[in-house]
């Protein structure tokens, strides 16, 4: 794990310098502050978990610096240094979301026994996190085929080891699907997985996403950002379409995985990191590289371990597990109209190529589920969805049809960003362009589980 660091932030002196002593007494790392701007510096240069924050500050509001720290910062503890003439605000302060407070004069027993409470609620939360994201993943991981069969297990052996693996199919087999699965069944469960679509951001912005920069290292940077290898530090980077990445860009990727290190943008400080790399492709690489669009050096550092996972229209005896697993999470979520399928229905489904592979049959299964008109969807209904002949009538859909197609839309949009972003609820809210407030309002009204992930 990345070094993990407490902050003092308070306008005294002598209380930083009586704090830092006994807290580092007790074995964790501190960084002292004298107002808000050095406690901002100090959380975005440091991997930060827990804050002790001076309610009283000269010339600024502690309360303020808490509600924004809570808005900002939701996963960082606060506690509040208090005077005794000012327990009723720290009351109120806890309301905010200080995690406690402390009063001063300051208590050694008190400071460390507040510490090793956090601690031990925030292990309890990792370990929740990770209990729910392992049963959440494998349990999405459907398919009795051989080939999925074979891939269940070579992810378990994977697991066991670093070593780089290159995931090949079609669109919407599962590879993103896939490389999760790895992360959670390796000893970097706990740590994180942060991914790159190479395909979806451009060439120029690659390198400082996947190195970060130095301030002042361009125009605009005005502060210094860390890029993802670092983010990953300890964990998984997931490189996305690894055959769109530009050949320049390829060349500095060798040069990482050569030798672990790199330098950020503008930056002379070099960065040596243990991340694990998987990367996927629906390209043929070796095509790529005859082509001259993939480097063959770079192929053979990282394909150590190739996974290919079949397309759909190869592996049919999936599709009834598939259908039966996407209902089954339609009625989990109370959004079940189908009661069966005719036999031949089912037929058709089997016998579709589906070019689009599962993401494809998700799709449909949601679209039959709220387009079919009664409880039994039949071979005629199947095949005029398939052929796209079936389009919303919006005439024939009363105002409730015509909300509920509008929520389980809204439902199936907030889902995805969810995974894109990985659970992150402030993210996920800005992609949408929301606040975090409503997404949470959105996320109880559509029963969406967060599995542990925010709380
Ligand atoms: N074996 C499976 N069991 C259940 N769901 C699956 C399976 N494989 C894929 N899915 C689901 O299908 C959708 C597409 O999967 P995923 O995004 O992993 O595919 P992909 O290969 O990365 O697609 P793309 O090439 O478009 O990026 C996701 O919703 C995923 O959860
Ligand atoms: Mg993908």
């Amino acid at each position: 794990m990345e070094k993990q660091y407490i902050v003092v932030c308070d306008d005294e002196y002598d209380i930083r310098k009586l704090m830092k002593e006994i807290i580092e007494d007790e074995g964790y790392s501190v960084i002292t502050a004298a107002n808000e701007d050095e406690l901002l510096t100090a959380i975005k240069m440091h991997s930060v978990f827990l804050v002790f924050l001076d309610i009283i500050l000269e010339n600024e509001n502690g309360m303020d610096i808490l509600a924004r720290l809570k808005k900002d910062y939701p996963d960082i503890e606060v506690i509040i240094i208090t005077g005794h003439g000012t327990i009723d605000l720290a009351v109120k302060a806890t309301k905010l979301g200080a995690f406690d407070f402390i009063t001063k004069p300051l208590k050694i027993d008190y400071i460390s026994q507040s510490i090793k409470k956090i601690m031990y609620v925030n292990s309890l939360k990792n370990e929740n996190k990770m209990l729910k994201q392992k049963t959440f993943i494998q349990d999405e991981f459907i398919g009795e085929s051989d080939e999925i069969k074979k891939i269940k297990d070579l992810v378990k052996v994977v697991g066991q080891s670093d070593s780089k693996v290159v995931i090949y199919g079609e669109n919407g087999t599962g590879k993103e699907l896939v490389a999760r699965l790895i992360h959670i069944n390796s000893h970097r469960a706990n740590n994180r997985f942060v991914e790159l679509n190479c395909a979806a951001i451009p060439a120029t912005l690659i390198e400082s996403e996947l190195f970060g920069y130095e301030k002042g290292a361009f125009t605009n940077a005005f502060s210094q950002k860390k890029g993802l290898f670092e983010l990953a530090s300890t964990g998984t980077i997931f490189l996305d379409e690894i055959g769109d990445m530009p050949l320049e860009m390829q060349a500095k990727l060798l040069r990482v995985i050569q030798d672990g290190k790199f330098t950020r943008i503008g930056g002379v400080e070099t960065i040596t990191v243990d991340v694990r790399i998987i990367a996927a492709t629906n390209k043929n690489l070796e095509e790529e590289i005859t082509k001259g669009n993939f480097r063959e050096d770079l192929y053979y550092r990282l394909n150590v371990i190739p996974i290919y996972i079949p397309p759909l229209r190869k592996r049919k005896e999936d599709i009834p597990l598939l259908i039966e697993y996407f209902l089954s999470k339609l009625k989990n979520n109370n959004e079940l109209r189908i009661k069966s399928f005719d036999p031949d229905a089912l037929e058709v489904l089997k016998s579709f190529p589906w070019p689009g592979n599962i993401r494809q049959l998700k799709n449909i299964i949601d679209r039959i589920n709220i387009l079919n008109p009664s409880d039994v969807v039949t071979r005629e209904f199947v095949s005029s969805i398939l052929e796209g002949k079936t389009q919303i009538d919006i005439d024939s859909y009363n105002e409730a049809d015509l909300k509920s197609l509008r929520e389980s839309y809204e439902k199936e949009i907030i889902m995805s960003r969810l995974k894109k972003f990985n659970f992150n609820i402030t993210k996920t809210a800005q992609s949408l362009d929301i606040e975090r407030t409503n997404l949470y309002k959105k996320l109880k009204r559509y029963g969406i589980q967060l599995n542990g992930l925010e709380e």
